[in-house]
């Protein structure tokens, strides 16, 4: 299926599901209160964020619920006191649930760890003493490097629980793209691991991360923490690289949680957006926390019997929210996997449902498509009955991959909650819930407490069944609170419409009120529901000497979704070829790393311009594609 074909059956798409009775008679938020929490929050918005604040603990409570005066640098809970890691582990260390398994971890080559939440606590805060004794203090920004290892869930704790400023960067960046997050973050710890398993094979990370120090800023970085994970010999720098379980053998195992304001920034995670330069969206404890704790435990209808299985990489927003934030504050036992999921064979992540009994399973639209490849076989071998929520994020998914989905891994009785939102917002912000009547494709309506619309580009609401541009009209609590160090780059997302949030996708309201994402809005590729901008794609082809200009576009791709496509022109002397179009993919996986995957490369003699000299890649999107998403009826094209 390619993605126009996908694009006119989300247009046609009239197929509904509706959950089971039992499923409404069990679920925590039932079609009544699902209402009254809608009308509550349309009434009162503060008042409901404020009642979900109260399901948390608080170190002093807020002043005030919002304070919109400085908009868009609008601040929750000001006033209020609090740390996330206290919601997420101290507290449950005095309930039953201290001895609750809070994380089953499974390596590529079948090795296992399971923590307990008292387990992970005194992990955490071993590490968050180790840390202090590394010198690490409030504010100071750590940069965390990892492949999904259970390490990486504790520096991530241990680094917010001292409030210190964490920033995880993909395992699938290249030491240059590390480098300049590094810079950006101005850090001064990076930690890492030896390598870690990917489709059989070690992949070393300690010498990438070497590599990224060298020339990074100079009085940044000041030490490496490694963690063993392969055993393989690394060369470890004299009086700045420390072994992770030398430093954290010697520590105890209680360590005070720092206590921070609410809108004291928790991490920074750098993502794509339309200019070379990727931006570094940051979340603070407080709002983060309310905003993430409700919506994850309403979506997901977390019970206390649930095994909660999110497969995003901790690298994304995705990792953070609802694998590891989320889930901890709701109590609940979550699952991670550190390797690649068809490997030895494409039944992997079906024989860990099995294996764990896991419950809810939320994943992305790419990776379906992808096992939807290998056929149903695969799922078949395994006893999937303990499944009875599916979720994805990400892109759009098209109506075959959701029933393929809902068939084949959810016996036709999960629902597949198909959740929008984005690095900037932290939380789901358009989602259904288990009670919710299904259209394959649509994300179905804002939850309670955040209010979207459709608009034109003078920000006028569009009728249903035209397209639009994806607005959210009133501040909501996890919100990010800034860019780092560049707020007119976030003011603009305010900006492009006057007084809403512009969300950079293009999407449609059905007579039913019900939203259909078709894609984004802006110069950003969604690669396997990565973002990746075509100014930073563009910017790492320039490095190459051979290159005079050049345009990256998304295009149609069967498992990825998109996948990115450069037009090139080359300088004088150098001539098209096999060769080169290797040359320069390499300068690709150079500059930004595997993740950044070049589908094909074009040589141009020119390209399209408008009379300023400005690239007009949408010229070559339409002669690409045959169609164009930022296009659609009802949106004028500047
Ligand atoms: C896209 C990921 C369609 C969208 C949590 C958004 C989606 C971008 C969906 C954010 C969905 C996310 N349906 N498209 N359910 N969820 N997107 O920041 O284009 O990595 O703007 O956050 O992914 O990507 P990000």
């Amino acid at each position: 299926m390619d993605q126009s074909g996908a694009i006119d059956n989300l247009l046609q798409e009239e197929r509904v599901f509706r959950p089971l009775p039992q499923l409404v008679i069990e679920a925590n938020v039932n079609p009544q209160e699902l209402e009254g929490a809608r009308k509550f929050a349309a009434m009162d918005p503060t008042g409901y964020w404020e009642e979900a604040a109260d399901e948390l603990d608080w170190f002093k409570k807020w002043d005030q619920v919002l304070d919109d005066k400085d908009a868009p640098f609008y601040r929750w809970f000001p006033g209020a006191r609090c740390n996330i890691v206290y919601n997420a582990l101290d507290r449950h260390i005095e309930t039953a649930n201290k001895n609750k398994l809070a994380l089953i971890w499974e390596g590529e080559p079948g090795d296992q760890r399971k923590y307990t939440y008292f387990e992970l606590y005194r992990e955490v805060n071993r590490f968050a003493n180790a840390l202090r004794s590394l010198g690490i203090r409030k504010g100071d920004r750590v940069v965390i490097y990892m492949p999904p290892l259970p390490e990486t869930v504790i520096a991530m704790l241990a680094a917010a629980k001292i409030g210190a400023v964490h920033s995880v960067v993909f395992a699938g960046f290249s030491a240059k793209a590390l480098r300049k997050r590094i810079n950006d973050a101005q850090a001064k710890l990076l930690i890492t691991s030896d390598g870690f398993y990917r489709n059989g094979r070690i992949i070393s990370l300690k010498e990438t991360a070497d590599e990224a120090l060298v020339g990074a800023c100079a009085d940044c970085v000041e030490a490496m923490v490694v963690v063993r994970r392969c055993n393989i010999g690394v060369d470890m720098v004299d009086g700045r690289d420390f072994q992770y379980e030398d430093l954290v053998r010697q520590e105890r195992n209680e360590a005070p949680t720092e206590v921070m304001d609410a809108d004291d920034p928790l991490f920074l995670l750098y993502t794509s957006g339309t200019t070379g330069t990727p931006k570094g969206v940051v979340h603070s404890h407080g709002g983060y926390m309310v905003g993430v704790h409700r919506t994850l435990t309403t979506v997901f209808d977390i019970k206390p019997t649930d095994i909660f299985w999110c497969t995003a990489d901790p690298g994304w927003v995705t990792g953070h929210s609802a694998g590891i934030y989320g889930p901890l504050m709701a109590g609940t036992t979550s699952v991670m996997y550190e390797g690649h999921p068809n490997y030895p064979q494409a039944d992997r992540l079906w024989s860990i449902v099995a294996k764990y009994g896991v419950t809810i399973f939320y994943t992305a639209p790419t990776m379906i498509r992808m096992l939807m490849r290998f056929g149903a076989q695969y799922p078949k071998q395994h006893d999937l009955s303990s499944l009875r929520l599916l979720g994805t994020v990400g892109e759009p998914i098209s109506p075959e991959a959701w029933i393929w989905l809902y068939k084949n891994i959810g016996r036709s009785e999960c629902p597949v909650l198909d959740t929008w939102w984005q690095t900037e917002t932290g939380m789901f912000m358009i989602s259904p819930l288990p009670i919710s009547v299904l259209k394959p494709g649509s994300v179905t309506k804002a939850l309670p407490g955040v209010e979207v619309d459709v608009v034109d580009r003078d920000g006028n609401p569009v009728p249903p069944g035209k397209g639009g541009l994806l607005v959210v009209t009133a501040p909501w609590p996890s919100m990010m609170t800034g860019l780092w160090n560049d707020d007119d780059r976030f003011k603009e997302y305010w900006s492009q419409i006057p007084g809403v949030y512009y969300a950079g996708d293009v999407a449609r309201r059905d007579e039913d009120g019900y939203i259909w994402i078709q894609g984004r809005a802006d110069d950003v590729i969604n690669i396997a529901g990565h973002r990746i901008g075509s100014a930073e794609l563009e910017a790492a082809f320039g490095v190459h000497p051979a290159v005079c200009e050049c345009a990256a576009i998304g295009v149609p791709d069967q498992i990825k979704g998109e996948a990115a496509k450069a037009f090139v022109m080359l300088n004088d002397g150098f001539e098209p070829g096999d060769e080169l179009i290797k040359d320069l993919k390499k300068t690709i996986r150079n500059e930004l790393g595997p993740v950044a995957v070049i589908k094909s490369i074009e040589f141009r003699d020119s390209l399209p311009k408008t009379r300023s000299g400005k690239l007009m890649r949408r010229v070559l999107k339409a002669e690409e594609n045959g169609f164009e998403i930022g296009d659609l009826t009802g949106l004028d094209d500047d």
